[in-house]
């Protein structure tokens, strides 16, 4: 699978570009648009001839304005723009590795969110693949550490922020266990983003339901792995082990996992350490019933009955490596 600059993806026939990434040299002219925080509808902010100066970027900043969008005749030269300024921003040497992590966490959290509520799995692909690719560029840095990670990310629980999230996770913890080599990262990366694809084929009514669930609506929640692996499991882009991922990382070693309770090495390694970032991050997050666990709490909740659900081992390296920080 190779990382592609098919990045912007469009919404409602417009495409979403960060804020974060213009600058007043280098937008481009094309017609920006921007979202009524009322309505929700697109309005009109800046004309292709219009320049845009220091202080309309400030006041942007200043309203908490993340996003404008571009009209879909400029989709292609969008796209461009965006790379190139994701590609300066994660080589800048001039910023730290975590200021810039930060920065790009912000940026590929968008880009994902968009793409994946356009439901294509090809074009969810093509954005995993870019954000992984220029993700390991930074996590692989020895100036970035499991600490600086945790704090970076984002707390509140969607599909997108937890997907990304679990990624980096999968990333970090495969590295401190020598478990692949580098440059099988990437594929690690990529297979973490995409780990939760199968969501796409459950209703959000389910998803986001704040209580708990009925047995009934459980069962359809349980289906995600096995969506996801129907979705991926004839593509040439994907490996067997990513695949496992997708398919296997609600597994428990004990076998009281799903989709098929498969036991202790039936369950493909990266699926394990999928499993363990998955349930650490979920504890971590916000949810719509519950705030989020601190570090230690989320680890003593993860020592009790879960545990024996786990890799014993990858379980154990994740939690020296979260907890000495
Ligand atoms: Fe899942």
């Amino acid at each position: 699978m190779t990382p592609t600059s098919n990045i912007a993806i469009q919404c409602l026939g417009y495409t979403p570009i960060p804020v974060a990434l213009l600058s007043c040299d280098e937008v481009p002219r094309v017609d920006l648009y921007r979202k009524d925080a009322e309505t929700g509808r697109l309005r009109l902010y800046r004309a292709a001839e219009v320049p845009m100066l220091p202080e309309d970027l400030t006041r942007l900043e200043q309203s908490k304005v993340g996003w404008l969008y571009t009209p879909e005749a400029d989709h292609g030269e969008m796209q461009v723009y965006i790379r190139r300024k994701l590609d300066q921003l994660v080589g800048d040497n001039s910023i730290s590795v975590r200021e810039r992590f930060g920065r790009l966490n912000e940026v590929v959290s968008g880009i994902l969110e968009s793409t994946f509520e356009a439901g294509e799995t090809d074009e969810v692909m093509q954005s995993s693949a870019y954000v992984a690719s220029q993700a390991i560029k930074l996590l692989c840095q020895n100036e970035m550490t499991a600490g600086d990670l945790i704090s970076l990310l984002h707390h509140d629980y969607q599909t997108v922020t937890h997907s990304l999230n679990v990624a980096y996770m999968m990333v970090t913890l495969a590295r401190e266990m020598r478990l692949v080599s580098d440059s099988e990262l990437f594929a690690v990366a990529v297979a973490g983003i995409l780990h939760d694809i199968g969501k796409l084929s459950v209703s959000e009514r389910i998803l986001n339901k704040s209580q708990r669930l009925q047995r009934r609506e459980e069962r359809v929640a349980q289906k995600h792995p096995a969506h996801g692996f129907r979705r991926l499991c004839e593509r040439t882009d994907i490996s067997f082990a990513q695949l496992m991922v997708v398919y296997q990382h609600h597994e428990r070693m004990t076998g009281k996992g799903y989709p098929v309770g498969a036991v202790g090495e039936e369950i493909h390694p990266w699926a394990r350490l999928c499993s363990v970032v998955n349930v650490f991050e979920s504890l971590v997050s916000n949810r719509p019933y519950r705030r989020r666990y601190p570090l230690t709490e989320a680890f003593q909740i993860m020592d009790g009955p879960l545990s024996a659900g786990l890799d014993r081992e990858m379980y154990e390296c994740w939690k020296q490596l979260i907890l000495k920080k």
